[in-house]
């Protein structure tokens, strides 16, 4: 069948790993020394690894657990690992039961408590080879939903009896630093020197890493630098691998629907626009009518500056309130409304010190431009008003 631009899609999807990363040589080498002991027998290793959206961490994770596999392998040593990604299992017992599966598939999804649970991990990773890692993704969904313990409680099992003695390790990812949502009694077995910083990825940087994917996954000849260039440009924005991605197998979509030899800027502009809404609209129209206004408000004051200061988005908001006729909320819902958003990774609140009451909270929005957020929003609460008028 004949599939126009592309030459293998797969090589798009979101759960393709690489053979070979691009431009993360510093974090691959801390993973490096840190496992290295790991590697050799007789340690276990806690690991963090933070940093914005598409920055590459859960590929790096599993890259670096298979090579430290394999590499174990080749000198007598067994090193197994397995990743559980924590916002789809967001309860102690999901996560657990996660784990277990990776040692007996066919362990029953119902009927035991966490203590079972974790009874029965103890003893899977105590029958087993030399070593276990656990890649706990998107972490911080655990640790909001009130399940922190089962961290700490996996952090220190290597220390519990001399069966499990150097077993098991840790390999913590999350978009923000979980340390503050860590209770004091895991952060002692938790360093704060074990965390590997992800930043953003330039522009340039963005571009060999859709290089390189579009030299296996399109047909050469179907597409330019220019276009490369232009999709690592508009995804420099916020630095993120991903979304690069989506945006040249989306841009080569429209070139096949156009039924064209070719991606063209025009295409990218479409896969732009497309992706945006497609973004925003997902994460946003599940919000009520006082957060989508909250959410508006919040954009609108940073279309030209990183932070607000919560009172300046408060005003913002009783303008928009005004604007649609709805009756604004007291402060302090408004503010429960604001931190509901911040759970949600909508918004962001950090708090900035020097202040006359000593803390003010400023809020910022990570993910998304303002002005995108703003249109967006505006056009959900139009589509909200004419469904009520009708
Ligand atoms: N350095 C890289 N080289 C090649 N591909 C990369 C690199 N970094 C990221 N990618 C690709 O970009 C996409 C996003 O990467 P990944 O899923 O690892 O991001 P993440 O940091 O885990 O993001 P999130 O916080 O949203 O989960 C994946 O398709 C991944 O293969
Ligand atoms: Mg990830």
């Amino acid at each position: 069948m004949p599939s126009g631009v592309f030459r293998d899609i797969s090589k798009l999807s979101f759960d393709y790993v690489p053979e070979k990363l691009l431009h993360r040589e510093e974090q691959w080498r801390r993973l490096e020394v840190m496992f290295d002991p790991v590697a050799q027998g007789g340690y276990s290793q806690n690991v963090l690894l933070v940093g914005s959206i598409g920055t590459g961490k859960t590929v790096t994770s599993k890259r670096f657990c298979t090579e430290l596999a394999f590499n174990a392998r080749r000198h007598g040593r067994s090193i197994e690992w397995t990743i559980v990604n924590c916002r789809q299992r967001n309860s102690e017992a999901s996560t657990l039961l996660k784990m277990i599966n990776y040692f007996d598939p066919n362990f029953p999804d119902r009927g035991f408590s966490s203590q079972e649970l974790r009874k029965v991990l103890r003893k899977h990773i105590e029958k087993r080879g030399d070593h276990c890692i656990f890649v706990l993704d998107e972490v911080d969904a655990l640790f909001r939903s009130g399940a922190s313990d089962l961290v700490y409680f996996l952090s220190r099992l290597p220390e519990e009896s001399d069966t499990l003695k150097n077993k098991v390790s840790l390999i913590l990812i999350s978009q923000r630093h979980v340390f503050d949502m860590l209770d004091m009694s895991a952060l002692s077995t938790f360093k704060r020197t074990n965390v590997i910083e992800f930043g953003k990825y330039t522009k340039e940087q963005l571009f060999d890493i859709i290089s390189a994917r579009a030299e296996l996954a399109l047909v050469s000849g179907t597409y330019d630098d220019e276009i490369l260039d232009l999709i690592a440009d508009i995804a420099s924005e916020w630095g993120d691998a991903r979304f690069a991605i989506e945006m040249l197998e989306k841009s080569g979509m429209l070139a096949n629907e156009r039924l064209g030899e070719g991606i063209t800027t025009e295409d990218v502009r479409g896969a732009k626009a497309a992706t945006y809404a497609f973004v925003t609209e997902e994460r946003v129209a599940g919000l009520n009518q006082d957060q989508m206004l909250i959410l508006l408000a919040t954009a609108r004051m940073l279309r030209n500056k990183a932070y607000a200061e919560t009172s300046e988005v408060e005003k913002s908001y009783r303008i928009a309130c005004e604007e649609h006729d709805v009756k604004p909320r007291a402060h302090t819902q408004f503010y429960s409304h604001v931190k509901d958003l911040a759970g949600l990774g909508l918004l962001d609140i950090r708090s900035k010190k020097g202040s006359v009451a000593g803390m003010t909270n400023m809020i910022t929005m990570l993910d998304i431009p303002a002005d995108v957020m703003s249109q967006q929003i505006e056009q959900l609460l139009r589509s909200k008003k004419s469904k009520k008028r009708r």
